[in-house]
């Protein structure tokens, strides 16, 4: 069952996942961390950054895996995972980049790529904690509603879906890249603890289905019902339907 702690805001869900972040890396300094991009995340990542800042947390020895990049992509592009992480977390706390690593949206074989970082998490000591967002059609990581999904890291065709909610972000929709190299569900569900982050209404949907005694693979996130340590952290407003 997924344990849920409802928050008052985007700002307290922010602070709650922050907390969990910090006590995971106090209590094991080598953490690996699985981590997100996406709106979501970024308020949480600034608290990072603050304790980080102020002597409170120490990323000397933290390792990272991102969950997914579009793909093809220049690290260069604004609109890159690879940039993102560098611009909202990396390059404002003392983590070593080495031990951070991104699917290469820059590789020139997608499946080679897939298959090489499917195998550095194989063969990390495993992800202690691993951030999501949630897509407002379920999707976790770029795991997109389907009959079938799919355990591994692999390279996946965007939803239109997923390219209108993420062209947000873009010019115009014509710009988002349409296919990205994402872990799979079992890439996910192998860490040993995850948090779920959700906020504001058009998310509400998704996070319903997240709540009852059913999995569905048109809403991915519901996987999540079988792994033993998810909490969701959500806001009143993702919450409610
Ligand atoms: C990002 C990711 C996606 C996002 C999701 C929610 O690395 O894997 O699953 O978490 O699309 O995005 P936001 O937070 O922008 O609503």
């Amino acid at each position: 069952m997924i344990k849920v702690i409802v928050c008052e805001n985007y700002e307290e869900i922010s602070k709650k996942s922050a907390e969990i972040v910090a006590k995971q890396i106090n209590e094991k300094a080598d953490s690996i961390l699985g981590l997100a991009t996406g709106s979501t995340p970024v308020g949480m990542y600034k608290e990072l950054i603050e304790m980080n800042k102020s002597g409170k947390l120490d990323f000397s020895k933290v390792g990272s895996f991102n969950l997914d990049e579009y793909y093809p992509i220049k690290h260069s592009d604004d609109q890159s995972y690879y940039y993102f992480m560098n611009d909202n977390l990396f390059a404002h706390i003392n983590i070593d980049i080495a031990n951070t690593n991104i699917p290469n949206g820059e590789a020139e074989d997608a499946d080679a790529e897939c298959e090489r970082y499917e195998k550095l998490i194989d063969e990390s000591a495993g992800i202690d904690l691993q951030i999501l967002g949630i897509g407002h059609n379920g999707h976790i990581g770029f795991n997109e509603p389907d009959e079938k999904l799919i355990t591994k890291t692999h390279l996946t065709a965007l939803t239109e879906d997923t390219i209108m909610a993420n062209s947000r972000f873009f010019a115009s929709a014509d710009e988002v890249p349409t296919a990205a190299i994402t872990m799979g569900m079992e890439t996910i569900m192998k860490a040993k603890k995850i948090i779920l982050l959700a906020s504001g209404k058009n998310k509400s949907d998704a996070v319903s289905m997240l709540t009852d005694n059913y999995i569905d693979t048109s809403c991915p996130a519901t996987l999540l019902k079988l792994h033993p340590d998810v909490t969701l952290i959500c806001d009143k407003d993702a919450f409610l339907k």
